[in-house]
Formats: structure tokens, sequence, C-alpha cells
């Protein structure tokens, strides 16, 4: 039976610790486990995290194993290895796929029957494995996707426009890393096409701008590793905001990253694109219009990606 009021938390690293911070606040779930190999590192999180609970909601928070998984309603997964000098991106993939073949046969064996949101890096290849291993229906398994490039996206935006990013909607898609791509023909501000928008408060200059915001959110994690070694709040409150979506039964729109089933005629791969996201997980896809141009940089992520799955072996 799954318990509508338990989270578990795989890998409490900078990511799992930050997600698990922000969750705690969030007043979601009143039982939330932590699990890592490393099992001080667990047990030094979570009573970190408990001491904040008197100011906030009351909260179950403990390290525990796989046995404590089996009635969560969701799983959020954040194990994995960081990109190492000298180590090319396949190494990583290689690395990251081999630490979900002790991760995700454990969740299966449990008989978790809630939602599984993926992390970890490379996260579309890592869905894409979960989504192979785990045996849940394929829209029980998310990841994170481009919701947090989105997010920077909305941020910059709204600084460029000067308006609330709430009420900037666009959308970067595909995969999350150097081939994602804005979705500019659909951007809008409070359902005004973005360059007209842009026109009426003197930015006239769109495709200089478009590229520049563009590049910069594509580097922002670049930036931030390069900065402080690695990035935790911006995608801890992606986190926080996924489950929220998936435990409220929003059925808002994320770009999460899920199993194509033919959407822009892509098919077995997982990639992002604009989602309703409720209890089930996957509720429904939002095919928003994207140009010529954008169509064939997202077949190009996607083939940039494919290229990548298809020197993995996803067998559990
Ligand atoms: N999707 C996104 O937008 C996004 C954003 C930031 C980071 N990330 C990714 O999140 C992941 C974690 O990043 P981090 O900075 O927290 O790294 P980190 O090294 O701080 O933490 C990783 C944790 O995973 C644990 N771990 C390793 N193998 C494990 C296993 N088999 N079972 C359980 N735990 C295991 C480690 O002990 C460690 O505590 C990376 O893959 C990173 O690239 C994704």
């Amino acid at each position: 039976m799954i318990n509508d009021r338990k989270i578990a938390i795989i890998g409490c690293g900078f990511v799992g610790s930050s997600s698990a911070f922000a969750i705690m606040q969030s007043g979601l779930f009143s039982e939330m486990v932590l699990i890592d190999v490393d099992r001080s590192r667990a047990e030094g999180e979570a009573l970190d995290i408990a001491h904040g609970v008197p100011f906030a909601n009351p909260m179950k928070i403990y390290a525990g194993d796989y046995a404590d998984v089996a009635d969560a309603a969701m799983i959020v997964v954040t194990a994995g290895a960081a990109q190492k000098p000298g180590e090319t991106r396949l190494d990583l993939v290689t690395k990251n796929v081999g630490i979900f073949k002790t991760i995700i046969p454990e969740i299966r064996k449990s008989g978790f029957e809630g939602v599984l949101l993926i992390v970890s890096n490379p996260v579309d290849v890592l869905t894409y494995a979960a989504v192979k291993m785990s045996g849940l229906p394929e829209g029980r398994v998310i990841g994170s996707g481009t919701v947090l490039d989105t997010a920077r996206l909305r941020y910059m935006l709204g600084a460029h426009v000067d308006v609330d990013p709430r009420d900037v909607h666009a959308y970067v898609m595909g995969e999350h890393g150097d081939s994602e791509l804005v979705a500019w023909s659909s951007a809008m501000v409070a359902g005004v096409p973005l360059n007209e928008f842009c026109e009426l408060h003197g930015h006239h200059d769109h495709k200089t701008a478009e590229a520049r915001i563009a590049e910069d959110v594509k580097n922002s994690a670049y930036e931030i590793i390069e900065k402080k070694r690695a990035t935790y709040y911006g995608i801890a409150m992606t986190v926080r905001r996924i489950c929220t979506a998936v435990m409220r039964n929003e059925k808002c729109v994320l770009p999460v990253s899920s199993l194509m089933v033919g959407e822009y005629g892509l098919d077995d791969i997982c990639i992002s694109m604009p989602t309703v996201v409720g209890r089930a997980g996957v509720v429904t896809r939002v095919p928003v219009e994207i140009d010529e141009s954008e169509r064939r940089q997202l077949n190009e992520s996607a083939g940039a990606l494919r290229a990548i799955m298809d020197k993995v072996d996803f067998s559990a």
C-alpha cells in the first residue's frame, strides 16, 4: 500500500541533501528516508535536516535502506559520480548506469509502486535506464530533464523584459545538456508573443538576445561548477516543484524528461518536452508549436542522446 505522506531520497550528496532540505520545508510529506552508500553521510544529513523540523512541519526524517522504500509515494534518485578531469562523457555515463544497476533493481525488488524521479546525470540516459530496469509503467518514471534549465531561462527572460518570471512562459526542450534548445517560437509574456512584448519595451535585436540568453542558460551549470564546485539550490527547488506537482495532482506543465512515444517523431528515448504532471506522473504531453529550425535542433538533440545510448548496456 502506498503511503502518500512518505518520500525516499537515494544519494545524499550536494543535490540529494539540498533537495531533502527543500522538501522538509514544503509540508508535502510527513516521513522522509535518506539512503546513501555512505551510510554515515545519510545519517548526518538526516539529523541536520531534522533539526529544522520544529521551525517547519512535523516530519520523521531518518537514514534507511531499500526495505524502507516499498511504500513510499515518491523516490528521488540523485546518486551518482560527477565527471572527473580527463574523464569522457561516455565514461561518466557508463559509471552512472553501473550505479543505477545497483539501485533500480533494489527499488523493483521492494515492490515500490509510486513515482520515480531521476535527477542524476546524464538525466535523460538515466531516466531511460530507470524505465528499462524498474518495471514501473513508463509514465511513472520521470527525469527532472530541462525543468531547471527552463527555470534559468524564465529567470533570465524575466530580468530581460523586467517582468516576474512566473508570467514568462518559455521552455527549454531536448537533452538536459549541451544539445538542449529553447522553443523561442512559442515564448510568451502573459499571452503576448515574446518578440512583440520586447518590441513594446524597446528591445528590437531579437536574434542576438535569444542567442545570448540561450547560451547563458546552457552554460549556467558550467559557470556555477567552476565557481563553487557543484550546483544544488536551483535543482533542489526543481525537485520540490516536481514533487509538489505529483503529490498535489496539480496537472501543471513542466518540461520533464520521459519516454517518448511518437511525439515530434521521437520514439524509445527519454527527452524533455512540456508535459502535464500529476499524481500518476506523466498525465499527457503538450506538443507546443516549434518552427522548422527548432524541430531540426530537437532532432539533433535526440540524435546526440541516441549516439550515447547506443553504446550503453541497459540490462539490469
Ligand atoms: N538534473 C539536474 O538538473 C542536475 C543538477 C545538478 C546535479 N545533477 C546531478 O546529480 C548527481 C549528484 O550530484 P551531487 O553534486 O549531489 O554529487 P555528490 O558527489 O555530492 O553526491 C552523490 C552521492 O551519491 C552517493 N552514491 C554513489 N553511489 C551510490 C549508490 N550506489 N547508492 C546510493 N548512493 C550512492 C554518494 O555517496 C554521494 O553521497 C550528479 O549526477 C549530478 O550531475 C543533476
